[in-house]
């Protein structure tokens, strides 16, 4: 039976798992929230692939073909070098949808993301490859807004996301990524904020890839599979799963 693993540094990951389940109603998941870790944001890229490698590894000893990072955090900075280091596993990554403003022909558009995202060449590389002339792109580092979201702190959030956003004229601004998938479980607020505007996340790309990827290398479950989910929150060991 396959099995996709999916993984994020906590909860912000099921906001594309809710979009997997959608899109593969037959697969089986495993979505692990590394909170032990979290945030990525705040670790050395070497730490990070420490980190990751050990969900790798997890993940293969349970079966799974596929992994899902859920993450534009751990995607940006090092899912190329997993990519290398365990190159039998396929991997699908979560990027800010820069790409999909462009396709939309977005004109000015605010890209809200971790520190380590916006810093990272990945980023750099979306932009170089996806900005029109005429559009005008706003790269937003947002400190502590994933930790605010992770521990539930309403009020926090709110006050950060005016502090953040309160400087943009509403009526310029038509779309905004969310290139963290933690800021996809707070989308409500951030569309209240800019009513307007459009508010674009890279789950559903995502799920259409891994569909791809399914197909792709004959990884299909039998229509008949009602699928599993199974969401951890430590990587434990035992033969129950
Ligand atoms: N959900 C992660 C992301 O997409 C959160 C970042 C973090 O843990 O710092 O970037």
């Amino acid at each position: 039976m396959n099995r996709i693993g999916v993984f994020d540094s906590g909860i912000g990951g099921l906001s594309i798992l809710e979009e997997l389940q959608k899109e593969l109603p037959n697969q089986n998941f495993l979505y692990y929230g590394d909170k032990k870790n979290h945030p990525y944001g705040n670790k050395t890229e070497e730490k990070l692939l420490q980190i990751t490698s050990e969900i790798v590894e997890f993940f293969q000893r349970k079966g799974c073909k596929i992994i899902v990072i859920a993450c534009n955090t751990a995607t940006t900075r090092c899912m190329k070098k997993l990519q290398s280091k365990y190159p039998d596993i396929i991997f699908i990554g979560t990027v800010p949808a820069i790409k999909i403003a462009y396709d939309k022909k977005c004109q000015h558009t605010i890209i809200m993301a971790t520190p380590a995202t916006i810093q990272s060449e990945r980023v750099k590389e979306l932009l170089d490859q996806y900005k029109n002339q005429s559009q005008k792109i706003e790269l937003l580092p947002c400190k502590n807004l994933a930790e605010m979201i992770e521990k539930g702190e309403e009020q926090e959030i709110e006050q950060n996301l005016h502090h953040l956003l309160d400087k943009y004229k509403k009526e310029k601004i038509d779309s905004i990524v969310l290139g963290c998938t933690h800021y996809s479980l707070i989308k409500k607020q951030i569309q209240r904020l800019f009513p307007k505007a459009m508010i674009l996340d890279g789950s559903k790309g995502v799920a259409k890839e891994v569909k791809h990827q399914i197909k792709l290398n004959h990884l299909n479950n039998h229509k008949s599979n009602k699928g599993e989910v199974i969401i951890l929150d430590s990587l434990i060991e035992n033969d129950e799963f």
